[in-house]
């Protein structure tokens, strides 16, 4: 069982063809809301994948809390340990234009997991196979999951997304790290591609179409991405973490999972809104076989 320790949103989504400027108004050409949050895309990615998944979190007690809780359930995610709390649930005001994103998050519910709820679901984390965590959750709350999951030899996943959350504290606990380039930045300068050398194996830099670096003890190996049509990227990393925890609760080797998620994030920016085009196992392992689209 893979948990997912992190935030449950509802994206709501406009597109249009020019940002607003500074007190401008411009028109959009569309709006819709879709699931999203970083810690639901993660857990939706790994069950359609095949993974058992179970998520720990919080919604609202609004409209957009029961219709999250449907979806993941929808997905086959274990809801069990998700709480709805008072106010309201977690949102990303998502603006598309071009390819390109702004996105707002208010993380409502998210935030009010606590270090005592984390610690009251011990057992969960301990009897995991492994826990994914982000940092749309209270910083506490990820500190705590990660020191149990240390404590107990339960690998842990952090992706450390949005980085400014992250603390040098949580590295020596983290299992793996996958920052994207931006975030690799922020935490290790702009030497990030020497501390992939101080954690070989555990510390993946995701570098968008061009794929994933990591050291392998001995090599810097750049696992290259897949070609795709790009519709929208959003989840793109959510979708390489949830399948490059699939892959690594397999026992597969590093590289091989690290392909295995970049094949999966590849297909997942092929189709509108971050769960859109997750994919399932199938799919993945036909476009690493060199099926083009
Ligand atoms: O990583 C993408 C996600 O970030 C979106 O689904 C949005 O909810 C924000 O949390
Ligand atoms: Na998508």
């Amino acid at each position: 069982m893979i948990t997912v320790v992190g935030s449950i949103n509802m994206d709501l989504v406009v597109k249009t063809d020019n940002f607003p400027k500074q007190g401008e108004t411009t028109l959009g050409t569309l709006y819709t809301t879709v699931p999203g949050g970083k810690g639901a895309n993660q857990a939706v990615a790994a069950a359609r994948l095949g993974s058992a998944v179970q998520m720990i979190g919080a919604v609202g007690q609004d409209a957009f809390g029961t219709e999250l809780l449907a979806g993941l359930k929808n997905e086959g995610v274990l809801i069990d340990q998700v709480k709805r709390t008072d106010g309201t649930s977690g949102i990303a005001n998502i603006l598309l234009s071009e390819g390109d994103n702004r996105i707002i998050v208010v993380p409502g519910a998210n935030h009010s997991v606590t270090t005592e709820e984390i610690d009251a679901l011990a057992d969960q984390l301990v009897k995991s196979e492994l826990v994914i965590m982000q940092l749309e959750m209270p910083i506490s709350v990820v500190q705590r999951t990660l020191e149990i999951c240390h404590q107990n030899g339960v690998p842990s996943i952090l992706n450390p997304a949005p980085a400014s959350g992250f603390t040098t504290e949580m590295l020596p606990f983290c299992t793996y790290l996958t920052p994207n380039e931006t975030e690799a930045e922020e935490i290790f300068g702009e030497n990030w591609e020497k501390a992939l050398e101080e954690f070989s194996n555990r510390l993946v830099v995701t570098l968008g179409q061009k794929g994933a670096q990591f050291y392998d003890g001995e090599k810097h190996v750049l696992v290259e991405g897949f070609p795709a049509n790009v519709v929208d990227t959003t989840g793109a990393g959510d979708t390489f973490n949830g399948a490059l925890a699939t892959a690594l609760v397999e026992e597969k080797e590093f590289e091989w999972a690290v392909r295995f998620a970049n094949a999966a994030a590849s297909l997942s920016v092929e189709k509108f809104g971050a769960q859109g085009g997750m994919p399932e196992r199938t799919a993945v392992l036909e476009r690493m076989a060199g099926d083009r689209i």
